[in-house]
């Protein structure tokens, strides 16, 4: 998974240097995707396929695939933070997931602007290069950071979302939107950030990311009750402190 990581931010490397030349061409409203995004999807494909064949396939850039194992899947998001790419903005990520019988076992969000590769495995940690990984200490919510993802265009979440801003601004540090899902995450794994929330995501942007979080010893949820945090595309992730005072805030939204 490294190893693909790494190849496939090479070549977005290379292209994030030219991004103005770039083709890029509309996916919705403001989802773009360009011609790196998927030439590296092809890459980690190629490695990580050539590797484990009979494992299945959820990517953002191509199609899916069942496992012929009935057990694997790769949960690939090649160019997580799209939109920063597009703008030259340096802070966006190759995510990288393996899942077994419906669980992540392993992770990989590997910013390489930064040079900072994330990885977990399930039971083993997560480490940011060579250092082990933990979670924000911090006790009281005025002192916290908070990650989320603002709806953009016309999506239907945008009124909760402002309703969750004017209801959580006034009692923490501050809310920042950084624009690439699995960072977050990765940066809650890492104290960072103390929490991090998001609605209308997909399963390849928060697999890799809610792994992270687990192994640093912070909580993922469903956002708005029970269910399944990685697929239902509404997410909650905290320091254990803060874990559900957050929840009901947003609740209160
Ligand atoms: C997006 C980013 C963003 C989040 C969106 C995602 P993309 O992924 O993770 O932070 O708010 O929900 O779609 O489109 O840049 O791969
Ligand atoms: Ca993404």
């Amino acid at each position: 998974m490294i190893k693909a990581a790494r190849r496939a931010a090479r070549g977005l490397n290379r292209d994030f240097g030219e991004v103005e030349n770039l083709q890029v061409s509309m996916k919705g409203a403001g989802d773009f995707v360009s011609r790196a995004d998927i030439k590296a999807e092809q890459v980690i494909r190629d490695v990580l396929m050539e590797a484990r064949p009979a494992y299945g396939w959820l990517g953002e850039e191509s199609a899916a695939a069942e496992a012929e194992d009935g057990m694997h899947r790769w949960l690939v998001d090649p160019l997580d933070g799209t939109t920063n790419f597009l703008h030259g903005l340096p802070h966006w990520a190759v995510s990288i997931a393996l899942e077994r019988k419906g669980e992540i076992i392993s992770a990989v969000v590997f910013d390489p602007v930064k040079d900072e590769m994330f990885t977990a495995e399930k039971g083993q940690g997560a480490w940011m290069n060579d250092r082990r990984l933990r979670v924000s200490g911090r006790r009281d919510m005025i002192e916290m950071i908070f990650g989320t993802g603002v709806p953009f265009a016309d999506s239907k979440h945008l009124p909760k979302s402002l309703r969750e801003f004017s209801l959580l601004l006034p009692r923490c540090a501050g809310v920042r939107r950084w624009g690439a899902a699995s960072l977050d995450l990765a940066y809650v794994a890492a104290g960072r950030l103390d929490g991090f929330w998001e609605r209308g995501i997909q399963p390849w942007d928060v697999a890799a990311g809610s792994l992270l979080v687990r192994e640093a010893g912070g909580l993922i949820g469903a956002l708005d009750g029970p269910g399944d945090p990685v697929n239902d595309g509404r997410i909650i992730a905290a320091n254990a402190e803060v874990f559900e005072r957050l929840g009901e805030i947003l609740a209160e939204a």
